[in-house]
């Protein structure tokens, strides 16, 4: 039994969820920090406060609360699977309408200001995230929340899901280093490389992002940290063996 009595994995498991959300939630004040203190805090009418809400909306939707809803499948492994495919989904929709004000902010100050659109490295790899997330969240939907596939095409695309989990959060962290990055050029170019506390907590930022990407990815890639199946996921697995065993095999 996984739960019964003191256990060595748990603990250190318990130890790095709660690392994990000490990271997510510094990364998501450093952002409010930098938006609110240094440039000039949050506004929606197409100005430079509107954009402010940009990587704020979209540290705290596509890195922090992305990285929870994936967590949970780690953190409640005792619960019935159906409670934790709806908070899993809860989350993701969550970090989905963060993630879409937070990109409607930066449209509309593009617009605002007349300053053309998706021109950057940082606007295209952050687009793609964006779209890959939707796609992502609308197939995990149809998939397992309200299965329209057979049991055999979900337990193919579960492995799929589960990296494309990864890869996202991945390229998430990474466009807001780029975005980082450019604003930085933007607001402080000429002082920047006197490291002024404004470029002091954006680089920190960066670190903690980081951080919480590599400690994310550490939890959900480690083997021992994953929900031990049930008897319905044993049942499907035994079931999808059959099924390509069956097919590999020469008919008698
Ligand atoms: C995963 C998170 C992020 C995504 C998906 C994302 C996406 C985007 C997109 C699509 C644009 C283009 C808007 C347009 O062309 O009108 C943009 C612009 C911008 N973003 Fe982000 N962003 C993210 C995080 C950040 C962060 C954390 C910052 C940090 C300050 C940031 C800074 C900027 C800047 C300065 C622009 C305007 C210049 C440009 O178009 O590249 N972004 N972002």
């Amino acid at each position: 039994m996984d739960e019964c009595g003191p256990n060595p994995r748990r603990s250190m498991l318990t130890w790095l969820v709660g690392g994990s959300q000490v990271l997510g939630l510094v990364a998501v004040v450093l952002t409010g920090v930098w938006m609110g203190r240094y440039r000039g805090g949050f506004a929606w009418d197409g100005s430079a406060q509107e954009f402010n809400l940009h990587p704020l909306c979209m540290v705290l939707g596509l890195v922090f609360l992305q990285g929870d809803a994936i967590l949970v499948y780690r953190v409640f492994r005792n619960e019935s699977k159906k409670s934790v495919k709806l908070l899993h989904g809860t989350i993701h929709l969550l970090a989905l309408i963060v993630s879409i004000v937070g990109i409607a902010a930066v449209f509309d100050f593009h617009r605002a200001s007349q300053i053309p659109d998706m021109y950057s490295l940082h606007s295209w790899c952050g687009l793609a995230t964006l779209v890959l997330f939707c796609a992502q969240w609308v197939l995990g939907l149809m998939f397992f929340l309200f299965p329209v596939a057979s049991a055999w095409l979900r337990a193919v695309y579960l492995p799929l899901h589960v990296f494309c989990g990864v890869v996202l959060l991945v390229m998430a962290i990474g466009s807001c280093l780029l975005g980082m990055t450019e604003k930085l050029l933007f607001s402080i170019r000429t002082t920047y490389s006197t490291l002024p506390p404004e470029g002091v907590l954006a680089n920190s930022l960066g670190v903690v992002l980081v951080c919480f990407g590599i400690l994310l990815t550490f939890i959900i890639t480690n083997e021992e940290y994953r929900r031990p199946p049930n008897p319905e996921e044993l049942a499907l697995s035994v079931h999808f063996k059959t099924l390509t065993e069956g097919a590999a095999s020469p008919t008698p």
